[in-house]
């Protein structure tokens, strides 16, 4: 798949240039069986390539998922005058000769962690002009414990129409304490203290696995660290952060995916390259419901059951059920016999895939973020949108178990963050193509 022609099309199409756009189209009732392979982490990868501009000499960063949101990363170095090869899933960049250029072109509107930039060029340069960032629409998503970290080691903000100026004379570690654990927070002032003289304290941490993987290469790049994994993270400034290599944890998410996948329209599929430990909730959950699985070292292997039993989910913070693979699990939920509830405490607004579910013959009601899913309903293919991400693998696996075809509109978005989903399913025996449609 060329993610870039896909990202040229939806660029042009969202100029209104030319109304055409691609959707996914997918043949139902198709049972898929072999293996499947699990590509490095999305959300670690787009936290870890802004990191790498705090070096001082090339890191190489193995395990890269071919998503967009990487090729977007990669025109924001680039402007930053990084040298950037990308071979397959290997990056290295080469931040020796970068220079201190506002970041205020249109690749930062297109992924939430362009906001990474701002952490790791405050730690690096003290400063930084950055357009807010982009990503997917799940409700209010606030940064305002980004900021709270920031001006707490020193930066004053400001922001100008779309356009935000972080500058400090020096930064100096302190203690932080985060109101709520947010990925996004932990891991930005993360990279702003790595360079702050003294010591940083994060208390009320986050301790998703993404932000493990992202201190263990500062920590390479010769970063001092102590505590990620638990609520409070202590961080020594220090003057100078050098060149590494560094490989990609697997993506817990794309992995949870596939394993609802396989639940849902497998026969026997097995799920390669896991860390099995990074989905207990999703594991304990797709049991409960009757799944039959087995984990074998980095392998999970899944059987399809038949009748599968309704379950109720809350979405928490890590290690609790992740809020990314709520709605996936959704559609899995439409096929268990009674009734599921869905609870979301991280994003209270994510359920837009519930109305497009409907529309495939879904009976689920939404309540102030909570969600009823009323099984077992026989679903049927229709013209879909992916509005966000997670939605758009929700709908990829009500295609794969739908009567007829299903064709899914705004694919950018399931291509910002699955690496080759159509090729890896049609490895998996999926009837699976893609064209361009008049809008
Ligand atoms: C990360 O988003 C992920 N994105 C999200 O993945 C994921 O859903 C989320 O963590 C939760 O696990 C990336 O890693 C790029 P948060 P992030 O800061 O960092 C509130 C996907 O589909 N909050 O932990 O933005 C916020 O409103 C995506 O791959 C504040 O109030 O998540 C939300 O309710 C989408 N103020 C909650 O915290 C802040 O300053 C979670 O946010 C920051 C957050």
């Amino acid at each position: 798949m060329c993610i870039k022609f896909y990202t040229f099309l939806y660029i042009i199409c969202e100029k209104g240039k030319r109304l055409m756009s691609e959707v996914i189209a997918i043949e139902g009732g198709y049972k898929l069986n072999g293996s499947v392979r699990i590509s490095g982490a999305k959300n670690a990868t787009v936290a870890l390539i802004p990191a790498a501009v705090l070096s001082d000499g090339p890191v190489e960063i193995l395990g890269v998922p071919e998503i967009s949101d990487v090729e977007a990363l990669a025109i924001l170095l680039k402007e930053l005058k990084c040298e950037v090869e990308v071979d397959g899933e290997r990056i290295r960049i080469d931040p020796t000769h970068m220079e201190d250029i506002p970041l205020i072109s249109d690749a930062v509107n297109k992924l939430r962690a362009s906001y990474y930039f701002m952490g790791a060029l405050l730690g690096k340069y003290k400063r930084v002009k950055i357009k807010m960032p982009g990503g997917c629409y799940l409700g209010p998503r606030p940064i305002d414990l980004h900021f709270k970290g920031f001006e707490a080691l020193g930066a004053k903000i400001s922001c100008v129409e779309d356009t935000y100026l972080l500058e400090a004379d020096e930064l100096i570690g302190t203690s932080i304490y985060l109101d709520f654990a947010s990925v996004g927070a932990t891991i930005n002032i993360m990279l702003a203290a790595v360079r702050a003289k003294g010591k940083t304290v994060i208390e009320n941490a986050a301790k998703e696995p993404e932000i493990i993987d992202v201190a263990n290469l500062l920590t390479k790049m010769g970063a001092k660290i102590r505590g990620v994994g638990t609520d409070t993270i202590t961080i020594e400034g220090v003057d100078y952060l050098g060149g590494t290599f560094h490989e990609i944890i697997p993506d817990r998410i794309e992995a949870g995916t596939f394993l609802i996948i396989a639940a849902a329209a497998g026969e026997k599929v097995i799920v390669q390259n896991v860390i099995p430990q990074h989905l207990e909730a999703l594991i304990s959950k797709l049991k409960e419901m009757g799944i039959k699985m087995e984990v074998v070292g980095d392998n999970i292997v899944v059987y399809g059951h038949d009748e599968l039993k309704s379950v109720d989910i809350k979405t928490q913070i890590y290690p609790g059920f992740a809020t990314d693979l709520q709605q996936p699990l959704t559609t899995l939920l439409t096929q268990a016999q009674g009734e599921s509830h869905v609870k979301e405490t991280i994003y209270v607004e994510r359920f837009k895939h519930c109305g497009e579910l409907n529309k495939m013959g879904a009976h689920i009601e939404v309540g102030e973020a909570q969600s009823t899913i009323h099984g077992q309903t026989p679903l049927h293919g229709a013209r879909v949108e992916a509005t966000d991400l997670r939605c758009g693998a929700a709908l990829v696996i009500a295609g794969l178990i739908a009567e007829g075809k299903t064709e899914i509109t705004n694919v950018y978005h399931i291509d910002r963050g699955y690496d080759n989903i159509d090729h890896k399913l049609i490895t998996l025996g999926a009837h699976i193509t893609r064209y361009e449609i008049e809008d």
